[in-house]
């Protein structure tokens, strides 16, 4: 009688476990197919990026053919001869074709000077011109803009949410993205992203993270290859994530991004707890922003990210940091520093794609807003930052936070 009983346990429990599994089978491991497409006729996908050193140093990739050819970037400005900078090619095999990435890094770039350049890969046409603007020196304000998961639907409104902010905030120094900026990692949604921003991201200095849906999903998920190749950032991630974490420094803030999809073994999250913990320590007395996609307090309850929460926040503790900036569940929540409160860091998840999440109710400590896209502006100098957040329909603030050093 006991062996029955406990065989029926067995066949309950393997039964439950089955169906969750089936359930979630979509979720961890079907893939959107790629269907096969042609390489760039013409250099496309032109990404404006930063350095280590965001006063000096500027990134540019583009994609051109499927083999590597001679390829540079020509800079002009009102002040300096013209200068060709020698791209490094790459060729990239994704799941539906082959793709030629060239990078060109500039450095030593002069303070408050506007650029303009081309690419050039021999045997096609040269780009058209494209311009960049360095950051004064003498600046004390600064400011960016910040959206959580576009994920737009093809033939969706993403382009005119891009030109719009692009237009109304002319001043920010850079966008930052919290990853999730495409629906899926096939060519298709690649191209409706550079569509949908026309040229903006060529002279817009993007910071992106990894989201879920930047991954191949499998047993062991792989970032799409043509991510690192298209968002090019400095060289100073978590060895265990070189490419897709990073960061870059400003005079008065270290602006941190962490890939939180890649965390699937214990190597990789040492690897990423020892970085962040240098990172932060070296930062000193700057504002510390750190930027990533899964959120450690989720906007739907019982979903907290408790891989980040137990290794993560307790570093953002430890090393005083200011704001984190989170996607991935399509609402909006700030969890701590309600007005007038000190307590730090203050927790942002956000969104602007047409897919919303139902989200729980607001509780002490949080700010939830349901059902609204929502971008956010934050301004900063060296003793205030001013977080405002608005609805991408209306641009009314629907959320402030002010901190003091
Ligand atoms: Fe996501």
């Amino acid at each position: 009688m006991k062996r029955l009983a406990k065989i029926s346990i067995v066949v309950i429990v393997v039964a439950v476990l089955a169906l969750w599994v089936s359930s979630r089978w979509d979720a961890w491991f079907y893939n959107v197919p790629e269907e096969p497409y042609a390489a760039a006729s013409v250099p496309d996908r032109i990404t404006l990026t930063s350095g280590e050193d965001f006063m000096s140093e500027r990134t540019v990739s583009w994609r051109c053919g499927d083999s590597v050819k001679p390829s540079k970037l020509v800079l002009a400005s009102e002040d300096l001869d013209t200068v060709s900078i020698e791209a490094k090619g790459t060729v990239v095999q994704s799941r539906g074709g082959l793709d030629a990435f060239y990078v060109a890094s500039m450095d030593s770039l002069q303070a408050g000077c506007c650029y303009s350049y081309r690419v050039e890969t021999e045997g096609y046409e040269p780009s058209e011109w494209h311009w960049f603007k360095m950051p004064d020196k003498e600046q004390v304000r600064r400011s960016f803009l910040f959206f959580g998961d576009v994920q737009d639907t093809l033939g969706g409104n993403s382009g005119q949410w891009f030109a719009k902010l692009y237009k109304k905030y002319p001043e920010v120094e850079f966008w930052a993205c919290a990853g999730d900026l495409i629906e899926r990692p096939i060519d298709a949604y690649w191209n409706y992203l550079y569509e949908s921003a026309d040229s903006i991201l060529a002279s817009m200095p993007l910071f992106n993270a990894t989201g879920n849906h930047d991954y191949i999903k499998s047993l062991y998920r792989k970032a799409d290859p043509r991510w690192k190749h298209t968002f090019v950032y400095p060289d100073n991630g978590a060895t265990t994530a070189k490419g897709i974490s990073y960061y870059v420094d400003f005079p008065d803030m270290r602006f941190i991004v962490i890939d939180t999809d890649g965390l699937q073994d214990a190597m990789t999250l040492a690897g990423c707890y020892k970085w962040l913990r240098s990172c932060l320590r070296e930062a000193d007395d700057k504002w510390k922003v750190v930027m990533y996609h899964h959120p450690a307090y989720s906007v739907r309850k019982g979903r907290n990210n408790y891989l980040i929460r137990n290794t993560f926040v307790p570093l953002f503790d430890k090393y005083g940091v200011d704001l984190v900036l989170q996607g991935h569940e399509h609402g909006y929540m700030r969890v701590n520093g309600n007005e007038g409160e000190e307590k730090r860091p203050v927790y942002i998840v956000s969104y602007m794609s047409p897919k919303s999440y139902k989200a729980r109710e607001p509780e002490q400590g949080l700010k939830v807003i349901a059902d609204t896209r929502m971008y956010q502006v934050v301004e900063y100098d060296d003793s205030k930052l001013v977080f405002n957040a608005y609805s991408l329909d209306t641009d009314s603030i629907l959320d402030h936070v002010e901190m003091k050093k």
